[in-house]
């Protein structure tokens, strides 16, 4: 398997794909991947004659230095489980210096809003970074299609918005949420849960599911309170918000419509790991 540090490499490489004919589909990652990243890479595969597969801990998009720290880095690991999975995936690892040229600093966007919801309201400039990386990416890799997970919802709303506004040619496709078989999502960040906290984690889905029920009968106001109720006296999971939102603006829901399609986020600490999930509720 092809593994490119360099984007002047890579991207003589894609070049010299494109002039045989291949199409390229792209999968942006972290890095410590799971089945849920390799469902993304899967859906690339069945739709492009490559996929390439980007590995980098994107520092401008961490809020926090700890978190950005303790993320999970297992190069190695990913390309041995990439290799079993096809010999059409190539890996784009490069340094942070490679993308950001010694200036590590994100470009300030406007997404209409979308970066002012849930992850915006608590991780101070996280979308800007989220956007500087991934048009970046996009710029070298050039692909035609682009796939991202549902699990990190609003990034893939920011991500479509930020083709749209930049005009840049690309198709943006959204994922299902990969589950364990417990149901929690699928995170690079569940292998730092302690036993009893990974034993715990599996609630936050649970509730999720009861959440959709409730609001077929309840308002958003009473289903939102319900849910803050249930992590109240919980030992081990603090909840940092749950918010039911329209989907095309991840604004909180006041009074629902028939119309409208809604979606409920959350985002709980497990210990100092924190997890986000989310559901469709209509
Ligand atoms: P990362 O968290 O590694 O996720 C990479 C992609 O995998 C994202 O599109 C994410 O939504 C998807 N993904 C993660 N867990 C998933 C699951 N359980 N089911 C389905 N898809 C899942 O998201 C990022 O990296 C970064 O912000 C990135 C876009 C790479 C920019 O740095």
């Amino acid at each position: 398997m092809l593994v490119f540090t360099n984007k002047s490499k890579i991207g003589a490489h894609i070049s010299s794909l494109k002039q045989d004919g291949e199409s390229i589909g792209f999968v942006p990652t972290m890095g410590a991947l799971h089945q849920g990243h390799l469902s993304l890479v899967k859906e690339g595969l069945a739709n492009n004659s490559r996929v390439v597969v980007s590995i980098f801990v994107n520092p401008t998009q961490f809020d926090n230095p700890d978190d950005l720290a303790k993320y999970p880095r297992t190069l190695e690991e990913d390309v041995a489980l990439l290799k079993t999975v096809s010999d059409k995936i190539i890996v784009y690892a490069p340094t942070v210096d490679d993308i950001y040229d010694g200036n590590t600093k994100a470009q300030h966007f406007s997404f209409d809003g979308l970066e002012f919801e849930m992850e915006g309201k608590f991780r101070a400039g996280h979308f800007d970074g989220v956007g500087t990386i991934v048009k970046r990416l996009f710029e070298i890799v050039k692909p035609e299609n682009a796939y991202f997970g549902e699990k990190d919802f609003q990034q893939l709303a920011i991500i479509k918005k930020l083709v749209t506004k930049y005009n840049l040619p690309v198709t943006i496709i959204g994922c299902d949420i990969f589950r364990e078989s417990s149901g929690l999502a699928m995170s690079s960040r569940n292998v730092r849960l302690k036993p009893d906290y990974k034993k715990a984690a599996p609630f936050i889905y649970q509730t999720l599911k009861e959440a959709k029920i409730k609001f077929g009968t309840k308002s958003a106001d009473k289903t939102t309170k319900w849910v803050e109720q249930q992590f109240k006296n919980h030992d081990l999971l603090q909840l940092e918000y749950f918010i039911i939102a329209d989907v095309d603006t991840l604004k909180t829901v006041k009074r629902k419509n028939k119309t409208n399609t809604y979606r409920a986020f959350i985002a709980v600490y497990a210990d100092d790991i924190r997890l986000i999930d989310n559901i469709a509720l209509n």
